[in-house]
């Protein structure tokens, strides 16, 4: 008889249990920061929707952000930090190669021999993690899991780069993951295309910046550190034509059509793509749209949760509503899928 591996005991369904945030407190309005890339409020406002962002100052890390935005999550689902059983970060702005920041959120929240990790998939990480989460859930692998998507951004921002310095920003938000009578995750829609990975990127890699330091010392020159760039003309096209097709997928995978949707929730990157977005879905008007990028700039990673916050907070959308999340940029990274909204704390 050959031995036979068992298997955790799945469960039905999953869902968001609770939500919550962390807003750096230093606002940047677009004045502070147009005379810099030779712009004007106007044109960030018309171009992005940008009104402000707000940057981290130093106390308020990756870690730091997380765990505050982790700690009304659990507040939000009731659910203690004893009774998470794996944490997932999303974050492309962690400086820190390892440990990774999930397990450090882990142990600064109070957990012991939690399972975490980080996941890097730009703009889409919130929405990789919580595929993974929810089918963790699934699976029975794990309880709850509580997912993050964060990111200091700023420390990757050429201040005088026209093309960047205004959109990119910091923040964090996090769910609660959990088993659920219904479900409340639908199926992930996601992808990539590594071929233009040219479109969003570090200038250069630390190898290469380390040998540049090490001839500059040597030589008297000088260097400049690695920064992230982007060719926003590329990005713009990209999800303007290729995403609507990733939100019907979401839709269909879960069953539904854009008509039962109550609110859409995309990545925060322009507010005109997710203009052009909500006229090629032919999104009914009652729809809430996420329009947090007015005063958060473009969080990557945390512009989900952080969306779905402020439409909450606002009274927009209500916990239990039927919402379309869409993550996409480096990469070419995309990820999407139906939930029902969470509580807030
Ligand atoms: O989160 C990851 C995913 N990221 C995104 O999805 C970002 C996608 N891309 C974008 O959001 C847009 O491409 C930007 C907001 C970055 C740029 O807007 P755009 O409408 O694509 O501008 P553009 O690069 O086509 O430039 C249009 C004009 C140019 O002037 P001319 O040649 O028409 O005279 C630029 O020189 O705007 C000028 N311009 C600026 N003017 C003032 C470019 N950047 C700026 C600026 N301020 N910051």
């Amino acid at each position: 008889m050959p031995v036979q591996i068992a298997t955790a005991a799945p469960v039905a369904h999953a869902a968001l249990l609770g939500l919550g945030v962390y807003r750096p407190r230093r606002v940047v309005p677009n004045a502070e920061i147009v005379e810099r890339i030779d712009s004007s409020d106007e044109w960030i406002r018309t171009r992005s929707g940008i009104e402000a962002r707000h940057w981290a100052e130093p106390d308020e890390t990756i870690v730091s952000m997380s765990t505050a935005a982790a700690a009304d999550a659990l507040a939000a689902a009731g659910v203690t930090a004893q009774q998470i059983d794996a944490v997932i970060l999303a974050t492309s702005s962690q400086m820190v190669l390892g440990p990774s920041a999930g397990a450090v959120v882990a142990t600064e929240l109070g957990m012991h021999d939690t399972a975490a990790f980080d996941v890097s998939a730009g703009c889409a990480g919130f929405c990789y993690a919580l595929a993974n989460g929810a089918n963790l859930v699934r699976a029975g692998q794990a309880r709850h899991v509580l997912v993050i998507g964060v990111e200091r951004l700023s420390d990757l921002l050429d201040r005088d780069d026209r093309t960047c310095a205004f959109i990119f920003a910091d923040g964090a938000g996090a769910v609660v993951v959990g088993p659920s009578d219904a479900e409340g995750i639908g199926p992930v829609a996601w992808g990539s295309d590594g071929s233009q990975t040219a479109a969003i990127k570090q200038d250069k890699d630390f190898q290469q910046y380390f040998a540049e330091v090490a001839e500059a010392e040597a030589t008297g020159g000088t260097t400049v550190r690695p920064y992230i760039r982007m060719n926003g003309t590329a990005v713009f096209r990209w999800a303007v034509t290729f995403l609507e097709k990733a939100c019907r997928d979401a839709l269909d995978q879960a069953g539904l059509t854009v008509e039962d949707l109550d609110a859409f929730v995309p990545h925060q990157a322009n507010s005109r793509i997710t203009d052009a977005l909500v006229r090629a879905l032919h999104m009914p008007e009652n729809i809430a749209v996420a329009r947090d990028i007015a005063e958060t700039g473009n969080t990557s990673a945390a512009s989900i949760p952080m969306a779905m916050e402020q439409l909450l907070r606002s009274g927009a959308a209500q916990p239990g509503d039927t919402a379309l999340l869409l993550g996409f940029g480096a990469g070419l990274a995309y990820a999407g899928q139906v939930v029902k909204l969470p509580a807030i704390a």
